[in-house]
């Protein structure tokens, strides 16, 4: 990202990975009425029903709502932190569609109403590490992305997936500023995108996504630092190649495909071995795989991750 290198801080030690604490399941107060009211009304603010996911949840305290909805990378609104909380009221997330192409039998265009409605939304607890070096833990509601590939069919050449996020300027003044080459793209090999961590995502503390989070629809990678983590999707291709991502081009040294969190791999600018949790005052260590490794480590074996980075 754009921003000015904080003070050097030396290499700290590889912390291993952490190992999960069950969590006790209990459903997200609200009880059925996003789903039952019809979500042709559906905004901000109107509740998703959930249950938490204790496999895929970390034991930890969470980031508050206000910092999760205040503190936002999302450049098509501004490269300030609080531009998007300030700015992104002027996305329309209704009607909206996520196209689905590429390498996959069976094309399509989903409606977001259809789409929210696929499988039962789940509750993930996940550390978001951002690049830039803050980090956060944020209550998100979703399912697997895997559930919507199983849906659309890959072929057998399809090798990864590639995001498209909407671009409109008449919605999103940041878009008019030349900061990247919009629209901001993404993506993923084909078997990070069906790993089961990796959460289309719908909702956060219980609500649909705030327009800054990323509505109507995002995608949340929790090993990878949060630039890979897509807001506001319109497009997903299958590809046999690699596609081009916006942050690859803008700054390929800086910002490879992979950007798995690394605390071994140091930004050309900044390290990476450290970070500020929101709403902490001292920093911590930077886990592998964002603490993720026993789950995704197995992705990368016999990769070269000072190379793949
Ligand atoms: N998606 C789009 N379309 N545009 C962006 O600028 N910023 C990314 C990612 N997704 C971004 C985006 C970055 S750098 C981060 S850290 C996360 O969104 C932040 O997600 P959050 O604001 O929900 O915490």
């Amino acid at each position: 990202m754009w921003i000015k290198p904080p003070a050097d801080i030396p290499p700290s030690e590889i912390t291993p990975a952490e190992i999960y604490r069950g969590r006790r399941r209990f459903m997200v107060t609200a009880g059925a009425l996003a789903l039952a009211s019809g979500l042709g009304q559906a905004r901000a603010g109107t509740l998703l029903s959930s249950l938490r996911n204790p496999t895929y949840s970390v034991d930890e305290e969470l980031t508050s709502r206000k910092d999760v909805t205040g503190y936002n990378n999302f450049y098509e609104f501004g490269t300030e932190k609080d531009d998007p909380a300030r700015n992104a009221h002027t996305l329309r997330t209704r009607p909206w569609t996520l196209r689905v192409d590429g390498l996959v039998r069976r094309p399509g265009t989903w409606d977001i109403d259809r789409l929210l409605r696929l499988a039962p939304m789940e509750e993930r607890i996940y550390r978001l590490r951002c690049v830039e070096g803050w980090s956060m833990v944020i209550p998100w509601q979703g399912y697997p992305l895997d559930v919507l590939i199983r849906a659309v069919e890959p072929l057998g050449s399809a090798r990864y997936v590639a995001f498209t996020t909407l671009a409109d300027a008449a919605q999103m003044p940041g878009v008019t500023r030349r900061v990247l080459d919009w629209p901001y793209r993404e993506g993923l090999r084909l078997d990070e995108a069906r790993h089961p961590l990796t959460l289309l995502t719908f909702g956060l503390y219980g609500e649909l996504l705030p327009n800054q989070n990323g509505a109507p629809v995002r995608v949340v990678v929790p090993w990878k630092y949060g630039f890979k983590s897509a807001k506001s999707l319109v497009r997903i291709s299958f590809t046999e190649r690699e596609p081009p991502t916006s942050w690859g081009r803008a700054a390929p040294r800086e910002y490879g495909f992979y950007s798995n969190v690394n605390p071994g791999v140091d930004h050309p600018r900044w390290s990476q071995a450290r970070e500020r949790r929101i709403g902490e005052f001292f920093k911590r260590p930077t886990l592998m795989f964002n603490g993720y490794a026993e789950q995704v480590a197995a992705l990368y074996s016999g990769m070269d991750l000072r190379r793949f980075y």
